[in-house]
């Protein structure tokens, strides 16, 4: 099946976690188009058959270009198979209120857009101090502190967990048929 998987990424974790998304899908005999979805003028999602969207959290929120591509193909992105993969630190633990706030942010994004797609998996992302500017950088720390966290201040401390990441994509092309 051709199977089209976009992403939106501000520090690169969600990129990281497409391209391991795209070679699964690929190494299981599909055909993958990988975009970033900055680069999504003139998509049309009539051309696949199934649609993996990516996305990564800031401040509640998805990246605005991740949300105009789902607005825009919604119908389309409707009728297909589709998975939506969230990408967030709060996943990486397992505070019941975290886990609450990023379902809700799931179905606002849902609702926004007007996609509602078949799976959602919330993935942990990183923390990747290489990419913040100074605030940003400053308050990831204080983040990682309050956590208890043990992180890299220059470099990247991953959560994402890749064995599970898989077996949930196999999983979902599985049902694909
Ligand atoms: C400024 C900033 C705000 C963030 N806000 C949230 C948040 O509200 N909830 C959350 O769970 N993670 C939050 N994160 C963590 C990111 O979702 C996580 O680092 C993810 O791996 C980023 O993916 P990306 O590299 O693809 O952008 C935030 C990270 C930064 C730098």
């Amino acid at each position: 099946m051709k199977i089209l998987v976009a992403y939106g990424t501000t520090e690169g974790q969600t990129r990281k976690v497409a391209r391991f998304v795209a070679d699964r899908l690929a190494d299981a005999g599909h055909a993958v188009e990988l975009l970033d979805v900055d680069d999504a003028e003139g998509l049309d999602v009539a051309r696949f058959g199934a649609a993996v969207l990516a996305g990564s959290i800031h401040g509640g929120r998805y990246q605005p270009a991740l949300v105009e591509v789902a607005q825009r193909n919604a119908q389309a992105l409707s009728v297909r198979p589709g998975l939506f993969l969230s990408v967030s630190l709060s996943a990486a633990g397992d505070d019941a209120e975290e886990w609450e706030g990023l379902r809700a942010i799931a179905d606002e994004f849902a609702r926004a857009t007007g996609w509602r797609p078949g799976r959602v998996e919330h993935v942990a992302g990183a923390f990747r101090f290489g990419e913040y500017d100074y605030f940003k950088g400053w308050m990831m720390r204080r983040i990682a502190r309050e956590k208890g966290e043990a992180v890299d201040p220059e470099g990247d401390t991953e959560y994402t967990d890749w064995a599970a990441l898989g077996a949930a994509v196999d999983d979902w092309t599985g049902a694909l048929g």
